[in-house]
């Protein structure tokens, strides 16, 4: 099978874009499916004969494109702010990273304007108390355009005279719904028709390319954005991203079919995090959640805000398992956990002492559940330089041994710091 999908098993920022950079090295190419640039997907790359380390923030491009012969394809499930596209490409150019003839986009992406940024933070106003957190990205209002059969693709951007039509009655529509906002709707027209000469050689039929490339035994990566608790469908909604962030994500965002997917890769942090308002049944409002985010460093790629932090979450990871059927996967910031004397892990949701199963939707029966965790003891000691499972102490192999047991999934990979070679790789079956 050519194609391996590496998704976000919790709130994300589980660390896909390491993932995807070490496993890149092997594919032709690597595409992203879905979201747009609310994604923040950071990764540290030794650089040049010292291998000095470079930090690289992805957002709307894919990781994969850090390996200099990795093409990158942004499929037609994602939504894309074209000015956003070419500032990340034009920052990456900056730091040394070549990408001429190896990034294409898809003629019928979606795409996120301006206004629809103007709208995500008029939107979140509305919500008053109860807001998301959005990134402010223009996520949801792009793909509100999308789904109420009004919105613009890239191929529209060629068409000037229609182009210019639709996009004056999208513009009036919001008008209409939130009062006049300071817009200069010709001015963007304008802008557009530059932004699209200069997106042209960018642009394919990326299902034609990605199917022609399968059939000539070229191998795909694709790179899971958001995470599965910010699904649409699955996640914790409303507080969830606007697009399908799972494995069905996968199939719809790039036009491949199920078949075509061999190895699904789950990515999970070993404690959980999660970035705005919701529903976070482990979190953490003591010293513990200040330890996640100060040791781990856990402020926003995309926005600078400080991560919400909590334990590890088994019953969210089961559903995350139910829905994506990992093959297997990566623990990350396991190092992260070094320090502590203790590590709790939660198993089960009670209501009315009642275990439950599943992980429900209405989240007001969430917000009933009293939530049962297993102790663990810790290992007390830095694991950085580990690189085989035999040198991680015992209590840090009981801990990745209890969580595989308990999702009856294989972690494959397993994370004991930022840069590239800071992963401990079990030996055995590779990525197909
Ligand atoms: P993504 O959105 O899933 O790609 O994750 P982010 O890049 O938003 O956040 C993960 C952060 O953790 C990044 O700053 C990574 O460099 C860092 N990171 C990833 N894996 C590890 C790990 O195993 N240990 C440590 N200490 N940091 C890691
Ligand atoms: P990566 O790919 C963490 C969250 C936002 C907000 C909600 C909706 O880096 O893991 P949106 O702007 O998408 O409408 O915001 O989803 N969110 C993320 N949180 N990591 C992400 O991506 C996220 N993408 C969206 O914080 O709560
Ligand atoms: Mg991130």
């Amino acid at each position: 099978m050519s194609v391996t999908v590496v998704l976000g098993a919790q709130w994300g920022d589980e660390g896909k874009g390491k993932l995807v950079d070490i496993l890149s090295a092997d594919f032709d190419i690597c595409a992203r499916c879905a979201g747009g640039n609310n994604a923040g997907h950071t990764i540290v790359v030794p650089m040049g004969p010292e291998k000095i380390e470079k930090t690289f923030a992805f957002h709307l491009l894919p990781s994969g494109l850090v390996n200099p012969t990795c093409t990158g394809i942004i499929g037609s499930g994602v939504v894309v702010h074209v000015p956003s596209f070419f500032a990340e490409l034009d920052a990456l150019q900056e730091q040394g990273l070549d990408c001429t003839g190896r990034l294409f986009i898809s003629d019928r992406t979606h795409l996120v304007f301006d206004f629809h940024q103007i709208v995500d933070g008029l939107k979140e106003v509305e919500l008053g108390g109860s807001s998301i957190g959005t990134t402010k990205k223009g996520i949801g209002p792009a793909y509100s355009s999308k789904a109420s059969r009004s919105g613009l693709r890239v191929h529209h951007l060629f068409d000037h005279d229609t182009f210019a039509q639709k996009f004056r009655k999208l513009v009036e529509n919001r008008f209409k719904r939130y009062g006049y906002f300071e817009y200069d709707t010709e001015g963007e027209i304008v802008r557009y028709q530059k932004l699209a000469d200069r997106l042209k050689p960018y642009v394919i039929d990326s299902v034609v390319y990605i199917h022609k490339a399968l059939s000539e035994g070229k191998k795909v990566l694709v790179e899971g954005a958001n995470a599965l608790m910010l699904d649409i469908d699955f996640g914790t909604y409303p507080f969830v991203t606007s697009s399908s962030t799972t494995i069905g994500g996968v199939c719809t965002g790039l036009g491949i079919p199920p078949k075509k997917i061999g190895t699904t890769i789950g990515v999970i942090k070993a404690y959980t995090t999660r970035v705005g308002g919701g529903p976070f049944p482990t979190e953490q409002l003591n010293d513990i959640g200040t330890h996640f985010q100060e040791v781990g460093h856990e402020y926003g790629t995309t926005t600078g805000r400080r991560r919400r932090c909590g334990w590890l979450d088994l019953v969210v990871m089961k559903h995350s398992c139910l829905i994506n059927g990992y093959d297997t996967l990566n623990l990350t910031k396991l190092d992260i956990l070094d320090d502590l004397d203790e590590i709790k892990v939660a198993v089960k949701y009670l209501i009315d002492g009642k275990e439950i199963s599943g992980f429900p939707a209405d989240l007001e029966e969430l917000a009933k559940v009293e939530v049962v965790y297993v102790t663990l003891p810790g290992w007390k000691k830095s694991i950085a330089k580990a690189r085989t499972i035999e040198e991680l102490p015992e209590n840090c192999q009981k801990y990745i041994g209890f969580i595989e047991e308990f999702l009856g999934v294989r972690i494959e990979w397993i994370g004991v710091g930022p840069g590239r070679e800071s992963m401990v790789k079990k030996q055995g079956k590779a990525v197909e």
